[in-house]
Parts: C-alpha cells; structure tokens; sequence
C-alpha cells in the first residue's frame, strides 16, 4: 500500500514508525514530515491544509489511503473533500466527516452529544454575547473554580480556570467579545470537576471499535505539574488508576455510547477518538473529546501496539474492524519531551542538535526538528520525544532520562517528574 500520512510533529513521527513496520507498506509519505520522518519516510512539502495538492499528489502517488494527524485538516473537512470528489472517492481518509470533527472543533457541539447520549460529563450551560446577563447568573450558580471554554479551536489555548468570581465575570466578558476570535464568540461555561486526567483512545471504523493503550500527559512546563500549559512535557502508559474496573466503566458508559451516539445521529467517523476522562471519585467523566491521537501520548501509545497499525486502519476502511485483533505489549512505555529553553514562551530555533545517533536502547520521535545540509536543527518549541519500554514505569522512565542526557541542542529543558502522581 502507497500511504500519505499528514502532520509534522512527534505524534506523527509515531504514527509513522509505527505503519513502517507493516510488511503491508510500500510507500510512506510524510506532508510536511520533519527531520525524524525523513528517516523513515519520503516528506513532501505540502500544506496539511492545501486540500486541492493533497488531492493532486494522491492521484499522482496512487495513494491507497491517507491516515490524518492534527485535528485542522479534519475539522476543515478533509474527509468530505475526498468523499464528495470522484476523482478521489475511492482514497479513503482515516479521520471522521466533518460533522464528526465538531466533536473537537465546537466545544457546545460536543457537550450537547454527550447530554444526547447520557455520557457523564460536567454539567455546562453556553452563551454567545447578547445572553451576558443570563451567563452571569449562571456563573453565580456555580462554584469556585470557574470553567471557561471558548467554543472553537483556539490553538489548546481556549480553557480558562478562575478562581474569582468577578474575575470569571471581566474574563466570560473578553471572550465573549472576541478574545480568541471567531472562537470565543460562544462560551460554554461548566462546572468544575476535581481528579486525576488521563487519555483513553479508540480506533472506530463507524460501527465496531478497539481501545487502545491508555496514557497520561504532562501538560505544565514545571515540575510537579506548574506553569504555563504547553504541548505536553511527556507521557506515561499504562496508567496505575485506569485499571480493569474502571477501563470496563470507561466503555460501559463512554466508549460505546459514544460510538453508538454517532451512529445514531448519523454522523460518519471512521478514525481516532482520543476522549479526555478525568476520574472523579472512582467514576469516569468526560472532560473533551479529540478527534485524532494526543501527543504526546502517541509516542508511549504506538510502543505498546503489537498488532500491525495497517491491518487496523484496513479494518476501518473496509468496515472490518471487529474481525482485527489488537495485541498490547504487556510492558511500560513513556515518553520524555526536550523542549527549547523559554518555552511556551519565547525560545530560539536553528540550534545544532548531537548526540542522537548515540541513543540505542530509546526510540526518538522529532517533534520540532529540520534539516540543514546534513546537520539536525531545533524548530520548534517541542523538540524531540525520547520514547523507552521498561518492564516498569522507573525503569522505562530511567531509560528515557539517561537518554535525555546524550541528546545536545542549547538551552535544552526537560521535566524530570514525568510520571510523578502515577503508581
Ligand atoms: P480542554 O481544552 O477541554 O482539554 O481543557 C484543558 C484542560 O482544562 C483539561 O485538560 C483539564 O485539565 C482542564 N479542564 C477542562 N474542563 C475542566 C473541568 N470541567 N473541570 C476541571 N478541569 C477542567
Ligand atoms: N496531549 C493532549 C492533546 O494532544 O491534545
């Protein structure tokens, strides 16, 4: 098989170390790709967005299917500009309709599906700028903290928690008047749930699913989960409180209504929902819905996937999903990002990376890397994922710092606490 897989960071480079494997692969292209997928595959400098050249390298590459990684090109509509064009119907794209990317791409959109299909959630209300005053009491209502959430995408940026009431107020106010633009034009505003997150990811051919290995992310720059929020600082799976009991909960009550939902409100999704649970006394609660893998979970989930990832996304081509095994590899697998010194803030690209020819026993994914002749350059704020199995979480973890170590770029940070709330 030809396959166009579409993004250039880490969760890419996993996506795409992961298909390499399968003897089922042909060619592997990358558009964009970075520096890491260049290894492995040919990148092709094509915007994720720029639907008519994905189209026109398709047709010429006879691409027998595109396997989607940022959220952008789906909720923009990729899946329909496929479906809906002769020329390329027959090219299926792993990734929901963009009625189902609204699950990511409107937050209100989201929440009224899960009320829809009695998927537990915190309880919300949304408003747009002419129902200020009715927002306001509805904020009275609540408790401290207030939950703000612009309902568009707004770049991982559009969740506000305030602790102050009139704060909540000034801030419901500035969104609503267009702090993240379009995005921030309705608000929905949810009560505040107390618990430990972690990320449960499905692969959905529309009709039967499987449940991939749950992860958790650090999302905070410092350790000990303070500062900025960024892209995420690393990733552990599996995780020590999403055990059996509360896995079976989690599919009892979330993944099957949720693919049940959707069948229902005919809504086609043949792809990656990635569901952001948090556990609230035991019991599983929706915090947002994904509508492709997380990263960096991606570069600790592909680790412990067995099965070959083609075979899958076959399965979901061809509506065969159910007649697919999927094999977990028994073992820890974590992630560990090195990031540009300043970020989330301001940080320097172009700095010389070395050392990564001298990792062997860690697997690295590129997130922000480039290439310049034959040198490696940073080019971004994440740069690279270093990725370990271990038959424990210390030790995969060990594995990972010591390599964190051999990797050199300047003002390189990394969290050395990934996983530091986890058993
Ligand atoms: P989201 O963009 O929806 O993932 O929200 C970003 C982060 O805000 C989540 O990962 C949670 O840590 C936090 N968050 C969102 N909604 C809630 C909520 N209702 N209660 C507590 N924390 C929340
Ligand atoms: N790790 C969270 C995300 O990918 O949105």
């Amino acid at each position: 098989m030809n396959i166009l897989l579409l993004g250039s960071g880490g969760r890419e480079n996993a996506l795409a170390w992961k298909i390499k494997q399968s003897s089922k692969v042909q060619n592997l292209y990358v558009a964009p790709g970075n520096a890491g997928t260049h290894l492995i595959a040919r990148n092709v400098d094509i915007s994720i967005t720029d639907f008519p050249a994905i189209k026109q390298f398709a047709l010429e590459n006879k691409i027998d299917v595109v396997v989607v990684g940022p959220e952008e090109p789906l909720v923009k509509g990729i899946y329909d500009s496929f479906i809906n064009d002769q020329e390329i119907n027959h090219i299926p794209v792993i990734g929901p309709s963009q009625e189902g990317a609204k699950l990511e791409g409107s937050k209100d959109f989201a929440k009224q599906f899960m009320i829809r299909h009695n998927i537990p959630t915190a309880r919300y209300k949304s408003f747009t700028i002419d129902q200020l005053d009715e927002a306001y009491s509805f904020l009275g209502e609540l408790e401290a903290p207030y939950v703000l959430k612009a309902d568009g995408l707004a770049a991982g940026k559009g969740v506000l928690i305030i602790n102050d009431l009139d704060e909540a107020k000034r801030e419901l106010k500035e969104m609503l008047g267009g702090m993240f633009g379009d995005a921030s034009r309705t608000v929905v505003i949810e009560e505040f749930l107390s618990g430990i997150e972690c990320s449960v990811f499905v692969l959905t051919d529309g009709d039967s699913y499987k449940i991939l290995p749950v992860a958790k992310d650090y999302k905070r720059i410092g350790e000990g989960d303070t500062g900025l929020n960024t892209g995420g600082m690393g990733a552990i799976s599996p995780v020590s409180f999403a055990d059996e009991t509360f896995m079976k909960k989690v599919e009892e009550r979330i993944v099957i209504p949720t693919v049940e939902g959707l069948k229902k409100d005919n809504i086609v999704y043949k792809g990656f929902i990635f569901i952001g649970l948090i556990e609230v006394k035991g019991e599983p609660m929706v915090i947002e819905y994904n509508v492709r893998m997380g990263d960096p979970e991606t570069e600790a989930v592909m680790l412990r996937i067995k099965s070959d990832l083609v075979s899958l996304f076959e399965g979901v081509m061809t509506g065969t999903l159910q007649d697919k095994t999927l094999e977990i590899d028994d073992r820890y697998a974590v992630t560990v990002m090195l990031v540009s010194g300043g970020y989330p803030g301001d940080y320097e690209k172009n700095k010389e990376m070395s050392g990564l020819d001298s990792v062997t026993d860690s697997i690295l994914f590129h997130a922000g890397t480039k290439l310049s002749g034959d040198k490696v350059l940073t080019n971004g704020g994440r740069v690279i994922a270093v990725s370990s199995y271990g038959e424990t979480k210390d030790a995969a973890l060990a594995l990972s710092f010591k390599n964190a170590e051999k990797v050199s770029f300047d003002k390189k940070y990394y969290r050395k606490d990934i996983g530091f709330d986890l058993k």
